[in-house]
């Protein structure tokens, strides 16, 4: 049994549940069940955000699978909403909501999180799940972080740390630590950015207005498909220099990822208030 099984198996009945309405996808390189193993990992993370049944959450970054947002989904309960805030990818987010069997408390929201269509303090939590790294450079995170302070008086934030400790965890980062360099060459956005450093998360979250009340390290133990990306995309970086040397990058980070596999970094959690004296 893999590691994924494993946990699955050891999860409450309600997860499994919610894992098994996710679509196995024939996309590789990834593995079939890369999706609903991340949801998985986002079931163990989300569970560590304070969310009582009946409250209402925001997510800050939802993506085009609802990957976070189906076990936000679980964690507000039939009395509860989340509102799933998302700018530009909805690829098959209403279908992956609708087969959960949440779309009745789930709502998709396209919009910029820097200016979110909800007035001071409409929700009971703002969210953001391995999106951090999506939001842009400090200046963008720490003015979305400013939003989700003026809608919700409570900020849950988990993001993947740049540590590694072991080797299939350092094949992650290897591979990750390529997106942002190659994806700003290829397409003149900036996307992937590198993991931060918790306490660098901290330190955003104070400038935005929060008081850190709790920032913990969580050991995810699970594989992580999705630092990979098509060695392609590095063919096609414009500089001859800097491309040569993204392909060596690439080639290494590939052999560590076939030596070693590819696991999900420690998570690093931060819940916030938002500071009284605003
Ligand atoms: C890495 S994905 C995270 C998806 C999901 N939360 C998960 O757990 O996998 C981050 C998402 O944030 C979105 N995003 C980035 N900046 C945004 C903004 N300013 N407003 C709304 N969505 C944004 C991106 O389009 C992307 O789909």
């Amino acid at each position: 049994m893999g590691r994924y099984e494993l946990h699955l198996a050891r999860s409450k009945p309600n997860i499994v549940n919610l894992v098994e309405t996710v679509p196995v996808l024939d996309t590789p390189p990834l593995p079939p069940d890369w999706l609903r193993c991340e949801v998985l990992e986002r079931s163990l993370v989300v569970h560590h955000a304070g969310i009582t049944p009946g409250e209402t959450v925001l997510e800050v970054g939802a993506g085009g699978h609802a990957i976070s947002t189906l076990p936000l989904a679980l964690e507000v309960g039939p009395k509860g909403r989340v509102f799933a805030i998302e700018r530009s990818r909805w690829a098959q987010f209403r279908q992956i909501v609708w087969a959960s069997g949440l779309d009745d408390r789930t709502h998709l929201v396209a919009c910029d999180a820097r200016h979110l269509p909800f007035r001071p303090d409409s929700v009971d939590v703002a969210a953001c799940v391995h999106g951090v790294r999506s939001l842009g450079g400090e200046e963008a995170i720490v003015e979305v972080l400013r939003e989700m302070f003026r809608v919700a008086p409570r900020v849950f934030l988990a993001e993947s740390l740049p540590i590694a400790r072991n080797n299939a965890q350092a094949a992650h980062l290897a591979m990750y630590a390529l997106r942002e360099q190659v994806f700003e060459a290829t397409t003149g956005r900036k996307d992937d950015r590198h993991y931060l450093p918790l306490h660098e998360m901290s330190d955003l979250v104070e400038q935005a207005g929060g008081l850190v009340t709790k920032s913990i390290t969580l050991e995810i133990d699970l594989p992580h498909a999705l630092a990979y990306f098509p060695r392609e995309m590095v063919e096609s970086v414009p500089g001859e220099k800097e491309r040569e040397e993204l392909l060596h990058q690439w080639d290494e980070a590939k052999s560590l990822i076939e030596r070693h596999g590819e696991d999900h970094p420690p998570v690093g959690v931060i819940l916030a208030d938002r500071h009284q004296e605003r």
